[in-house]
C-alpha cells in the first residue's frame, strides 16, 4: 500500500535518522548468518535511499556503524567494511538518479584505508548533486564526537580565538560533525530496541522519536510512510503551550 496521499507534503521532516538495527536477529530468525543479514539490510538500505527521495524529504542520516561497533568479531567487522566499499561503489547510480549528494559523519579516519578512499571518491562524485543529501555516519559515536568539539573549542579559547563567555549553543554546533546538516527532525529506530546507542545525542534534544519492532532488512518505503505519518500527528511544541502555538 503507498501511503503517500496520507502524508502532509507541507510537513515533511526536513532530516530524517535511522539507526538501522536488527540485521542480526534477522538472519537468525532465518536460521542464517550475521552476515545475510547484513547484506539484505544494505539492500533495504538502497530502497530506503529511493523512498526519502521520492517522498521529497531532504536529509537522511543513516546510522551504519558505530564507534562501539568495532568491538564485534573481527570476522564480522571486517565483512561490514567490505559490503560497504561494495554498496559505495554499486550505488553512486542510485544517488546520481536520485540527485543525493553523499556525506559522512564520525571518526572516518578509523576506518580501513579502502573503505575511506572509496567513500571520499563517492563524496567527490557525487558533490554537484543538489537536491539531497544522504549521510552515513560511520566509526560514529556521540560522546567522542563531543570530546572532539570540547577539546577543539578549548584550544580556541587557549589561544584567544574564542572568549569562554561566547561559548554557546551555536559554538558547540560548529564543532559538531553535523554542523553543516539542519536539525533533525524524526529519529527512527527498527529492530525493537528502544536505546539510542550514542547517538546524536545532542542534537536530538528536540527530536521526534520513533520505534519499530520491524528487523532492518524487512524496513520499507511503507515502514517509512507510516514513520512520517505519525510524526505528521505529533504536536512539537519545543517546551510552549498548545495555545501558544495557535
Ligand atoms: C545493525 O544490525 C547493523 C549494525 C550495527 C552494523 P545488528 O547487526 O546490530 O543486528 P542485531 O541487533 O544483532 O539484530
Ligand atoms: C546501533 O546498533 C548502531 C548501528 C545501528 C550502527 P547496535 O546493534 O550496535 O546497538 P546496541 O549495541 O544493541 O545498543
Ligand atoms: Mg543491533
Amino acid at each position: 500500500m503507498d501511503l503517500n496521499s496520507k502524508i502532509d507534503t507541507k510537513n515533511l521532516p526536513e532530516h530524517i535518522a535511522i539507526i538501522m538495527d536488527g540485521n542480526g536477529r534477522w538472519a537468525k530468525q532465518k536460521g542464517k548468518l550475521r552476515i545475510f543479514g547484513h547484506e539484505n539490510g544494505a539492500k533495504a538500505v538502497k530502497k530506503v535511499v529511493e523512498a526519502y527521495a521520492e517522498i521529497g524529504v531532504k536529509n537522511l542520516t543513516l546510522y551504519a556503524f558505530s564507534t562501539e561497533n568495532w568491538n564485534r568479531p573481527k570476522l564480522e567487522v571486517q565483512t561490514l567494511m567490505k559490503l560497504l566499499i561494495l554498496s559505495l561503489k554499486k550505488e553512486i547510480k542510485t544517488l546520481h538518479d536520485n540527485d543525493i549528494k553523499l556525506n559522512a559523519i564520525g571518526n572516518l579516519k578509523a576506518l580501513p584505508t579502502m573503505v575511506y578512499r572509496e567513500l571520499m571518491d563517492v563524496i567527490e562524485i557525487t558533490k554537484n548533486n543538489g537536491n539531497r543529501t544522504l549521510t552515513l555516519a560511520l566509526s560514529y559515536g556521540s560522546r567522542e564526537e563531543l570530546i572532539n568539539a570540547v577539546k577543539q573549542i578549548s584550544i580556541k579559547v587557549k589561544n584567544n580565538i574564542i572568549s569562554p563567555e561566547k561559548i554557546d549553543e551555536s559554538v558547540i554546533n560548529e564543532h559538531l560533525y553535523t554542523r553543516n546538516l539542519p536539525e533533525v527532525d524524526l529519529l527512527i529506530r527498527t529492530g525493537g530496541e528502544k536505546r539510542i546507542s550514542n547517538f546524536l545525542l545532542w542534537q536530538i534534544a528536540y527530536t521526534e522519536l520513533y520505534f519499530t519492532n520491524v528487523f532492518w532488512p524487512d524496513f520499507t518505503k511503507q515502514h517509512l510512510q507510516e514513520a512520517i505519518v505519525d510524526y505528521q500527528k505529533r504536536e512539537r511544541r519545543f517546551g510552549k503551550t498548545s495555545e501558544q502555538l495557535s
